[in-house]
């Protein structure tokens, strides 16, 4: 029997809504609404398309929204000037530079100039160490790896005593998503294996797997004979392999695939995410759901 499909755009709606309706009534209980800054240095084509869809997503909820888009020449001086400006203003909860950065900026100086309590993209030394210790001192998940945590549950996945196998260790998915499965309490309980670029036998790795979890950025790493039958498989791989004209809009768009052969894995695992449509709207969904955390934060509510 083919995998259920575990659709990140229809989940993404589900979260949205939820996030609607409690932000409409924090509005009408204490008369302030959450605030999102998202800071773009430079015109890069893929984060300018991000940038643009964090900032109608945060409009679509009801934040307040500002997109402050800065000249690619922007010094790191000013850059760290201008998070210590939105560090102080009371009316934003959540401050994100949108990354890459230009190269004349140091990313790791720029990310610690963060105020921890606003760092929605849970990237700040703070917060990756809370995330570590887990339980109640857990502020702001890494939005992807929340996603992908989210999927899994909503999905109905036992985690508990499962084998979960990550492929790939960045700070941004494989390291956080790892650390989380294998915290104490719901959605985790997990044994966690993570393998890499140096890692012998991936495939022998892979096949134990009842979660299997793959961020490599190698478009079809992974081979449906890695995949245990029955086992869910979430692909973080967004691979551009190539172009093609939309036939909705007749403009030119990406080729996306990901890091699992998805026609052939369908076939043996149990749950299946696919690319596009799987992991990647949850990103900004968790966003807007650390942002909205943020402010519950601030009036003692969470
Ligand atoms: N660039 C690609 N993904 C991300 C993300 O999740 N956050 C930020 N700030 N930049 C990114």
């Amino acid at each position: 029997m083919p995998a259920k499909l575990i659709l990140g755009t229809e989940i993404r709606e589900q979260i949205l809504e939820e996030i609607t309706a409690e932000v409409a009534q924090i509005k009408e209980k204490h008369g302030v609404v959450p605030g999102l800054v998202t800071i773009l240095v430079g015109e890069n084509p893929a984060s300018v398309s991000y940038v643009t869809l964090k900032i109608k997503t945060a409009h679509r909820v009801g934040f307040k929204e500002i997109q402050d888009s800065q000249p690619v020449d922007l010094s790191e001086q000013d850059l760290l000037a201008l998070i210590d400006k939105y560090n102080k203003d009371d009316s934003i909860h959540g401050i994100l530079v949108q990354l890459p950065l230009p190269k004349h900026i140091d990313e790791k100086k720029v990310l610690n100039a963060i105020d921890p309590d606003k760092d929605v993209d849970g990237f700040h030394p703070v917060n990756v160490g809370r995330l570590m210790i887990g339980g109640d001192e857990v502020k702001f998940p890494p939005c992807t790896p929340a996603g992908i945590q989210e999927m899994i549950v909503r999905a109905g996945v036992e985690t508990s005593g499962a084998e979960v196998v990550v492929v790939g260790r960045s700070n941004i998915v494989g390291k956080p998503i790892a650390n989380m499965m294998l915290q104490k309490g719901p959605g985790a309980n997990s044994t966690v294996t993570v393998v890499h670029t140096r890692t012998k036998n991936m495939d022998e790795h892979c096949k134990r797997a009842d979660i299997l979890i793959v961020a490599a950025g190698v478009p079809g790493l992974v081979k449906p004979e890695w995949i245990k039958p029955g086992a869910c498989v979430i692909d973080v791989g967004v691979n551009r392999v190539g172009e093609k004209i939309s036939e909705k809009t007749g403009k030119k768009v990406a080729i996306l695939k990901g890091d699992v052969d998805f026609d052939a894995a369908k076939e043996i695992a149990g749950w299946i995410t696919p690319v596009p449509g799987g992991v990647g709207p949850m990103t900004i969904t968790m966003l807007m759901k650390n942002t909205l955390k943020s402010l519950k934060f601030k009036l003692g509510l969470e």
